[in-house]
């Protein structure tokens, strides 16, 4: 997949940096009013049962804070955190490695939960109920199983993709949290707050301009504004003005709403060689030379949100707004 500035993935390079920006605690989280009022009101009560908190399903599109809130929730509970992800864990033994090590309480953090294997699956589900394992020993006539007490403890799972959680996971989950894209009064709040802890100078019109091409998402946001810091420093002052973002956003191919020439190629791609859908999804995988499984994830999500691309059952169309969007005609039904 090529590299993109508006990738919601997180690259490498950008661990750190993005763990010096996290808010650490429920106050200092912006968006996600919903999710955010519900789990302050569950970590409250089971601090006051002393209990260990339900297990949480946190699901929505990428870079919307969900590894950021599976911390919070470890730190407004005052239990550590150990992260994971279903890829990693290729062996029911991996599993029960790192669930004997837990501590009473602790939060067990299963980034991209959906990949676990299925039979891992299967070990994961009396942990979830009963905080046991049942471990197989030996092979063949020989075998037995023995069963492991395990400490309670919490588990976060994360996921861009709840549909594809099977069922019975799904269901041992007793929180699930739904995380939306954030619109842009709450990224230019993160702008601003992200922009505090640079020591940069910003005004609030660059911060909001910055937030409407982030495309709903603060990862998005903080990169945006970290490449914007870079160009203010080499041809101005240091301090951010509007002047300066719109060069910089517009030196790095990032159009009004957040948009780059891979959206673009998807999108006028489906204008140009299918007169705007309906065109399937493996179709414009082959045309724009990706994988349909990384349009589907990382670059539909947002142009469905924005309304520039419908689902239907003969596959996907574009609407009149993109047309708008690069200034062509809307054609004739
Ligand atoms: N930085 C990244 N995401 C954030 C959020 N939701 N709130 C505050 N700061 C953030």
């Amino acid at each position: 997949m090529e590299e993109r500035i508006i990738s919601s993935e997180v690259n490498e390079s950008e661990v750190s940096f993005e763990q010096s920006l996290r808010p650490r605690n429920l106050q200092q989280y912006i968006g996600q009013d919903q999710v955010r009022k519900n789990l302050d009101i569950f970590i409250e009560a089971a601090k006051q049962r002393e209990e260990t908190l339900d297990h949480v399903l946190l699901y929505g599109p990428p870079g919307l804070g969900k590894t950021t809130l599976a911390m919070i929730i470890a730190n407004e509970m005052g239990v550590n955190i150990r992260t994971t992800s279903g890829p990693a864990i290729e062996r029911p033994g991996d599993l029960a490695a790192i669930l004997t090590a837990l501590e009473p309480g602790d939060v067990l953090f299963i980034d991209e939960i959906h990949r676990l294997p299925r039979s891992i699956e299967e070990v994961l589900y009396p942990a979830m109920e009963d905080f046991c394992l049942d471990i197989i020993i030996g092979k063949g006539p020989s075998a037995r199983s023995i069963r492991l007490d395990l400490p309670p403890f919490t588990l976060v799972g994360a996921t861009t993709r709840a549909g594809s959680l099977s069922a019975p996971l799904r269901d041992r989950f007793g929180v699930l949290c739904r995380l939306e894209y954030y619109n842009v009064e709450q990224l230019t709040n993160i702008v601003l707050r992200t922009a505090e802890l640079f020591l940069t100078e910003i005004d609030f019109q660059s911060a909001a301009e910055i937030a409407r091409r982030a495309r709903g998402t603060p990862r998005i946001a903080n990169r945006l504004l970290k490449r914007v810091r870079d160009f203010a420093q080499v041809k101005g002052d240091g301090g951010i003005t509007l002047p300066l973002a719109k060069q910089a956003l517009e030196l790095l191919q990032v159009d009004r709403l957040g948009l780059d020439h891979i959206d673009h190629k998807l999108l006028k791609g489906i204008i140009d060689k299918f007169r705007g859908g309906p065109v399937g999804l493996d179709t414009i995988a082959a045309t724009i030379g990706e994988e349909p499984e990384t349009i589907e994830d990382v670059y539909e999500p947002y142009l469905l949100q924005i309304g520039f691309l419908q689902r239907t059952p003969r596959g996907r169309v574009v609407t009149a707004a993109v047309y708008h969007h690069f200034g062509m005609e809307v054609p004739a039904p």
